[in-house]
Parts: structure tokens; C-alpha cells; sequence
């Protein structure tokens, strides 16, 4: 698979006016399960999403180039790019590369900071018609409570997702390698936030299950997890890394094995409902991390290959469940079996 690296489309988010024109796919609306179709919606920390397919944060932008090319309320939900509190120019590039299966990014937090967000962009992600979760990062906790908060105030919002694992940016991993100060950071926006509240879960630890532990003690409604994973190019001819800051976040196919372990173990530990992230490119993947016990999952990665990826996943699962005789997508959540 080729994956979009020539262009900064986290910068750039995309060039859409050279995009052949696609007709927009049909709307689904939530109430409407038609006879003998099979049943793809799934509830999710008192959510109802009308199908298990979000886009990730970081690779859908605002929502608003895509809305160009299809309807955003075919998706089961959006995420949008991580906001700070004070916008963000981000990294210095060269800060994508495309690698064997996937893309390394070092984006950092590029973003135009809460008060442009809560102005001019959440007022056309409200239109979207699919449940909108906001994603906020800070430096501190609290950064992350008074994000939160404005956040919180909002109406049109179905959740907010906590970035704790950006690996990006200085002090960007803290509050998901280090147990305590994950369930503190959730402790205290549980305090101010009334929305559900999804912890971003980072791979690069020992052992995520602990991580995942704390941010249920915390007070978690919901775990979206794995951000990427921490990797790097080198230019041999340069003898020096091509990322101008060294390392970045991997993320697409390679490391969707990852991810799913990541899931299952995680799964066996905790009661919170989990969003599996992590390469995930076919209505097949969806299906592998819903065994492995997600009850959703969000497609990144691969929207910089396709812009069509989430609404092709999604018909994609209906043929799969209709293949397989799957009446409920939801049957399908935590249903592997063991290995005897
Ligand atoms: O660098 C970035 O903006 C990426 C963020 C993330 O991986 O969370």
C-alpha cells in the first residue's frame, strides 16, 4: 500500500480541488434499520453511534475537506485533530515519512488553539450529523481541566477524548506512562466535564494494561487505544534522521498487530468499553479488533491513502456481517474464541 507522504497533509490537510468528484454515499440515519440489513449500530460509554467506524484524530483534520467529498453523518463518529489551548505551529519538517506498511509523523500538536476552534471550527463540525468527540492535549493537568471544561460547555459534543500518549512533543507521553498521573489528569477533568470522557492510550510502555487500569480508576468513560508507535527513519546517504526531529509517531498497517494485542489484553482487564485504533484499512480489520474486544474503532492512517476509507470500511462490514449472517455488528464485540 502507498501511503500519502509527499505532501504535509497535517499542514496541508488535503488538496482536495484535484479530487475526481464521487458520489456521496447514501444517509443512514440511526432510527433507520432496514429489514434484513444487518444491524451495525453499537452503543458505546451511553453513546449511540450508528455504526462502530469513526475517523481518528490527527488524520480527518475539522472535518471540513472531506465534507466535501461525502457526507460526514455515514461515519459512526469524528474525531477532530488535537486541540491546546493556544495554537500550535508545530514541528519543523521534514515531519512525515512514508515507511514499509505505514508512515512515521512528527506533526506536534499543529493546531489553531481552543478559542479558534470553539469560533470557527466546532460551529461547522456540528454539521456534520455524526457524534463529534473532541480531542484536547495539554502540558500540564491543568491544561487538560481547563480544555475540558470550555469543552464541556459546548453543546453538539458527544465526548471528549483526552490525548495523552502524543509522543511528538516534549513531556507529550507523561500521562500515559505513568499510571498515577494518568488516573490524576482523568480525576480531575471528571471534576469539571460532564461529557464522557475517552483516555488515549499510548503503546509505548511496559505494560498499557496498567496504564488502562488507572485511567479506569480515574474515572474513564472510554479507552481509544493505540496512538502510534514511537519510530524513526535515517537518510543513510545523509547519515542523519530524516524526521527533523528524529523520532515520530508510526502509525497504518504495520502496527495494527500491535494494536490488537494491545486491545485483547486490555479487554481482559478492565470494563471499560474500548475504541481499537491501529491500522485498520477493511471491514476484515474492524472485524479482528471487535473480536478482540474493542466495541468500536477509528480508521487513521488510512484516509491519507483513500478520503473514501471509513465510508468503503463501513459498507464493507455490512457485506461482511450480511456474508457471514451477522444480525448485530455488536455480537461480534469480545467474541474470539480461544485457542484450545
Ligand atoms: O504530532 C502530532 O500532532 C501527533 C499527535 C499524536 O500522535 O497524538
Amino acid at each position: 500500500m502507498r501511503y500519502v507522504a509527499h505532501m504535509d497533509v497535517f499542514a496541508v490537510p488535503f488538496l482536495f480541488d484535484t479530487v475526481p468528484s464521487h458520489p456521496k454515499p447514501h444517509r443512514r440515519t440511526m432510527t433507520e434499520s432496514r429489514p434484513n440489513e444487518p444491524d451495525l449500530r453499537v452503543s458505546f460509554a451511553g453513546i449511540e453511534l450508528p455504526n462502530p467506524i469513526l475517523v481518528a484524530s490527527g488524520t480527518f483534520a475539522y472535518g471540513q475537506e472531506v465534507a466535501r467529498l461525502y457526507d460526514l453523518s455515514v461515519l459512526g463518529g469524528l474525531v477532530s485533530k488535537t486541540i491546546t489551548r493556544e495554537p500550535r505551529a508545530g514541528n519543523p519538517p521534514p515531519r512525515i515519512m512514508e515507511t514499509v506498511g505505514g508512515m512515521l509523523n512528527s506533526i506536534g500538536l499543529q493546531n489553531p488553539g481552543i478559542d479558534a476552534f470553539l469560533a470557527e471550527y466546532l460551529p461547522v463540525l456540528r454539521e456534520a450529523g455524526c457524534p463529534l468527540i473532541v480531542n484536547v492535549a495539554g502540558e500540564d493537568a491543568e491544561d487538560f481541566v481547563a480544555l475540558a471544561e470550555r469543552v464541556g460547555r459546548e453543546p453538539g459534543i458527544a465526548a471528549v477524548e483526552l490525548n495523552l500518549s502524543c509522543p511528538n512533543v516534549a513531556g507529550g507521553l507523561d500521562f500515559s506512562t505513568k499510571p498515577q498521573e494518568t488516573e490524576g489528569v482523568i480525576r480531575a477533568v471528571k471534576q469539571v466535564c460532564s461529557l464522557p470522557i475517552f483516555a488515549k492510550l499510548s503503546p509505548n510502555v511496559t505494560s498499557i494494561v496498567e496504564v488502562a487500569q488507572a485511567a479506569e480508576a480515574g474515572g474513564a468513560d472510554g479507552l481509544s487505544m493505540i496512538n502510534t508507535v514511537v519510530g524513526m527513519a535515517i537518510d543513510a546517504k545523509k547519515r542523519r534522521p530524516v524526521l527533523a526531529r528524529g523520532t515520530g509517531g508510526l502509525s497504518g498497517s504495520a502496527i495494527k498487530p500491535v494494536a490488537l494485542a494491545a486491545v485483547w489484553r486490555t479487554s481482559q482487564a478492565v470494563k471499560l468499553p474500548i475504541i481499537g485504533i491501529g491500522g485498520i484499512t477493511s471491514a476484515t480489520d474492524v472485524v479482528e479488533f471487535l473480536l478482540a474486544g474493542a466495541s468500536a474503532v477509528q480508521v487513521g492512517t488510512a484516509n491519507f491513502v483513500d478520503p473514501w476509507s471509513a465510508p468503503k470500511i463501513i459498507d464493507g462490514l455490512a457485506a461482511w456481517c450480511r456474508d457471514e449472517g451477522v444480525d448485530r455488528v455488536s455480537d461480534l464485540v469480545g467474541a474470539m474464541k480461544t485457542n484450545a
